[in-house]
């Protein structure tokens, strides 16, 4: 596998980098502090072709490679995890679907307005009671003449009540099981579609985590995304991708503490030289370097298989769980360096320590990710 990457990859990292150093790092403080989705982010992203890295010119898209969209959601999580979530969600689990199991009517209604930026996207699969067990979802839609009907409630959609548009997944024949899901392009004013508790979550401040409550909420027949009971296929598949992005995100929380510790390090005297003259400290920054290395060659040779179009569930899990765990580990050994300091606001480590802690836990805890791992080792 080749790891250099094209001029065109080199030219989205400089850009994505000089965008998030200029836009994004002066209002870093104030989301973390006062949780304020960031709005006007999102919309100049959107301006730069940013809300439509991977997808197809035809489409309004920026027609980028998957490797460039990664590359963008590494960098822009070296700034802000949480604008990296933000466009991973809306890309790889809001976005993707339409565009792969779309009808062109849908495709050509949604993608132009998801890929500008216009409207903004969420996946709504987790349930109170299904959260790994993602096939045991109860939200029910029953068709009523040219709609479904559906009832239930969905937990931690990220973008939740920000988003224009909810890929909803929801029973249609509770005899089939995981086959009798449905998969559904949900417009945030449906009738009957509430958006409710906004979640006050450990990191990741200004990334809006909401329940969606479905009473009766009349969704178009035409809104149907792919046959009955293609649901969890298509769930599963985009999350191939979607865990690829989180990986990415990962990276780019992990290169930011190691940065921030490396800085700290040289600067920071005890014992009459810098911390990073002694050992202690020295072993503890080449771990990290190596783990976050490691990270980064599973990142990228994941994107690389799913951009050539390769099943790389394996991959993608193998990577999600390795980068988020190094990001964990990463943060936390940062905060160490620091010592009492990296344990106050004066410095950003204990904010990245904060939003490293979900990477272990969403689009798939890593437990899960392990159960992904074996099942295809065992095959
Ligand atoms: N691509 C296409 N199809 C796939 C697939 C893939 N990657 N993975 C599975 N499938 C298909 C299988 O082929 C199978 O179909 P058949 O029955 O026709 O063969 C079907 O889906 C079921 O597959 P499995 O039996 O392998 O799957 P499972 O039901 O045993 O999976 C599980 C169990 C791995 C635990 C799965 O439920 C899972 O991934 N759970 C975690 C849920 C999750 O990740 N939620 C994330 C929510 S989104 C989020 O977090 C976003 C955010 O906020 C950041």
């Amino acid at each position: 596998m080749n790891l250099r990457f094209t001029e065109e990859q080199e030219m989205m990292r400089r850009m994505v980098r000089e965008f998030a150093q200029e836009e994004i790092a002066p209002i870093v403080e104030h989301m973390d502090r006062t949780d304020e989705f960031p709005r006007q982010i999102i919309t100049k992203m959107g301006e730069l072709g940013l809300m439509g890295i991977p997808i197809p010119e035809k489409w309004g898209g920026s027609g980028a490679d998957f490797i460039s969209y990664i590359i963008a959601i590494h960098e822009l999580s070296k700034v802000s995890a949480t604008i990296g979530v933000i466009l991973s969600v809306h890309t790889s689990l809001g976005t993707n679907p339409i565009l792969h199991f779309g009808t062109e009517e849908q495709k050509q209604h949604y993608i132009p307005k998801l890929a500008s930026g216009q409207y903004l996207a969420a996946f709504a699969l987790t349930e109170p009671h299904a959260g790994s067990d993602a096939g045991s979802i109860r939200t029910r839609a029953v068709k009523e003449g040219g709609y479904y009907v559906l009832d239930g409630s969905k937990v931690f959609i990220t973008n939740g009540g920000e988003a224009d548009v909810y890929i909803t997944f929801a029973v249609t024949d509770p005899e089939k099981g995981k086959k009798g899901i449905t998969a559904f392009i949900v417009e945030k004013d449906t009738p009957g579609l509430v958006i409710g508790k906004k979640e006050k979550k450990m990191g990741l401040k200004g990334s809006s985590t909401t329940e969606l409550i479905f009473e009766q909420a009349r969704v178009p027949a035409s809104n149907r995304l792919g046959e009955e009971g293609m649901g969890y296929t298509i769930a599963m598949a985009n999350l191939d991708g979607g865990r690829i992005g989180i990986a990415a995100q990962s990276l780019g929380i992990a290169e930011a503490a190691l940065e921030l510790a490396k800085g700290y390090a040289k600067e920071r005297k005890q014992f009459g030289k810098p911390i990073g003259q002694q050992q202690a400290i020295a072993f503890k920054l080449a771990d990290m370097a190596t783990e976050v290395e490691a990270a980064k060659l599973l990142t990228y040779r994941a994107a690389q298989l799913h951009q050539e179009g390769q099943r790389c569930g394996r991959e993608s899990s193998m990577a999600k769980l390795f980068a988020s765990d190094t990001a964990m580990k990463v943060t936390t050994e940062a905060v160490q360096v620091f010592g009492g300091y990296g344990y106050t606001k004066e410095y950003p480590v204990e904010r990245l320590f904060r939003d490293a802690k979900v990477t272990q836990i969403y689009e798939g805890t890593n437990q899960i990710q392990r159960l992904v791992i074996a099942k295809h080792l065992l095959a």
